[in-house]
């Protein structure tokens, strides 16, 4: 079959929501052969394909049309469609459906011992984050000024090295925050994993692919409620 009736999905190749990615296309009755090394996986029962890639390159891949559907968290789609908006890219998508996986925040945190009183207190201040329009959004809400750094991992690790006075980062369960030293003190973003799709229409075959996918995982999700 060619690319023009083959669905392609994008999906997380390791880290938060590889796993859950994984089990939910499994659950779905795809089979498919993953193995680190192969980045184009064939699902031999179905029309579709995945593309195991890094989660920041999902959106864009979608935004785009190289592939028809991707699996992200909304933090890294939302940060995505802010760059590429300011930047002047394509930055349109449709959300197909919310996941039942992927709960995290995105958090500002100080050194424990921060005299926080409040969002002023952030002013003028300098962060290490992986999402800074997010962060940018929050600050001119809020009218503040501040700095960013910028970090892809590791993030926590900034204020002790003297690198930032405070994080804006993921937080699933608090554990990395705790064993560096650090407090939330401004939870600036909700995140759950969605299921995105390209903003202008699929081709007939590939819809039809969709129809028959879609109620599949919509029935995964019920029944993990
Ligand atoms: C993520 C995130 C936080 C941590 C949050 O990092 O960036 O650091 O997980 O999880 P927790 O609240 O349960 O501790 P990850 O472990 O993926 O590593 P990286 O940031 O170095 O990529
Ligand atoms: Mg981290």
């Amino acid at each position: 079959m060619t690319t023009e009736t083959r669905l392609r999905i994008a999906m997380q190749k390791s880290g938060r929501l590889s796993d859950d990615t994984q089990a939910l296309l499994k659950r779905c009755g795809l089979k498919l052969n993953v193995s680190d090394r192969r980045l184009l996986a064939h699902v031999t029962n179905m029309p579709i394909d995945i593309m195991r890639v890094r989660s920041s390159d999902i959106p864009g891949l979608v935004m785009d049309g190289v592939c028809d559907l991707g699996i992200v968290g909304d933090n890294t789609l939302e940060e995505t469609a802010l760059e590429r908006e300011r930047m002047g890219n394509k930055s349109s998508y449709i959300r197909t459906t919310g996941l039942n996986f992927g709960d995290c925040r995105l958090s500002i945190a100080m050194p424990e011992g921060f005299n926080y009183q409040g969002v002023k207190s952030l002013d003028g201040l300098r962060f290490a984050t992986t999402y800074p329009q997010l962060l940018n959004r929050f600050a001119r809400d809020k009218g503040i000024n501040v700095e960013f750094c910028l970090l892809n991992g590791s993030v926590e690790v900034a204020p002790r090295v003297g690198l930032a006075d405070g994080i804006c980062d993921l937080v699933s369960t608090g554990a990395t925050l705790e064993a560096n030293g650090l407090v939330e003190v401004e939870e600036i973003f909700h995140s759950k994993a969605s299921l995105i799709q390209t903003a202008s229409p699929l081709s007939a075959p590939k819809q039809k692919i969709l129809d028959t996918l879609l109620p599949r995982i919509q029935g995964v999700m019920k029944a993990k409620e």
